[in-house]
């Protein structure tokens, strides 16, 4: 059988997690967040010391690594790992790297329904014709202000200003980016998320409903 894939994809803090777990818990697919492996590689390259900005090294790190686990965890959630995973993807062979192990780990799990998949190159780059596309929309000042409360929430000390800045620096770093930026992929649905997740998900089941 066919598996189903749904894409989700969005700027920093739109809710494409809560989306995503929606969807997986009502049609039964699995959730894979691509973010974290982004994160998982920056915690590596930040306990190891690598220079983020040599290709040559970061190339031969990736070379020695066999497994990176999709497992979310405190560790990775934190600005400092938030920041330097935008600043990794922006490298080819980090892309390229991610991207593999995302095709394996659809490809491998045969026995499973289907995936809903999110980060910020899923409908346009890694998963092209997916059953599903969507695309998160939520404006700059409402994502600081979740993503505040998150942090707080989770023990983590944190400034709105400095959220919002941050915020507003990996929006740039992600759409400017020369491979794979954040862009609305071709075919996708537009999904407004600024206001409450009821809302929301009334917009995601009329289309889930068509599939
Ligand atoms: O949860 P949040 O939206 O803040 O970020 P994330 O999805 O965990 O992704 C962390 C960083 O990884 C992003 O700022 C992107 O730069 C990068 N990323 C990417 O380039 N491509 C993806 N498919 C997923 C994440």
């Amino acid at each position: 059988m066919k598996k189903l894939i749904i894409t989700i994809d969005g700027p920093a803090a739109s809710g494409k997690e809560k989306i995503a777990k929606y969807i997986s818990k009502k049609w039964k697919l699995n959730h894979l967040d691509s973010g974290i492996l982004y994160r998982r590689l920056a915690l590596i390259f930040l306990i190891e010391n690598i220079d983020f900005k040599s290709i040559h090294k970061i190339k031969n790190k990736l070379k020695e690594i066999r497994q990176i686990s999709f497992r979310n965890s405190k560790k990775i959630r934190t600005q400092v790992i938030s920041k330097l995973a935008s600043k990794i993807a922006v490298h080819n062979c980090v892309r390229n790297f991610v991207n593999k192990f995302q095709y394996n780990f659809v490809n491998k799990n045969k026995k499973m329904r289907g995936f809903v998949i999110d980060g910020r190159d899923i409908g346009s780059v890694v998963f092209k014709k997916a059953d599903l596309k969507l695309y998160i929309d939520v404006n700059p000042e409402i994502r600081a202000k979740r993503r505040y409360k998150q942090l707080i929430d989770s023990g983590e000390k944190s400034i709105y200003p400095k959220i919002l800045r941050d915020i507003k620096l990996r929006d740039k770093q992600d759409k400017l980016r020369k491979h794979s930026p954040l862009i609305i992929p071709k075919g996708s649905h537009i999904i407004n998320n600024n206001g409450r997740f009821k809302d929301t998900v009334n917009q995601i089941n009329i289309l889930l409903d068509k599939i």
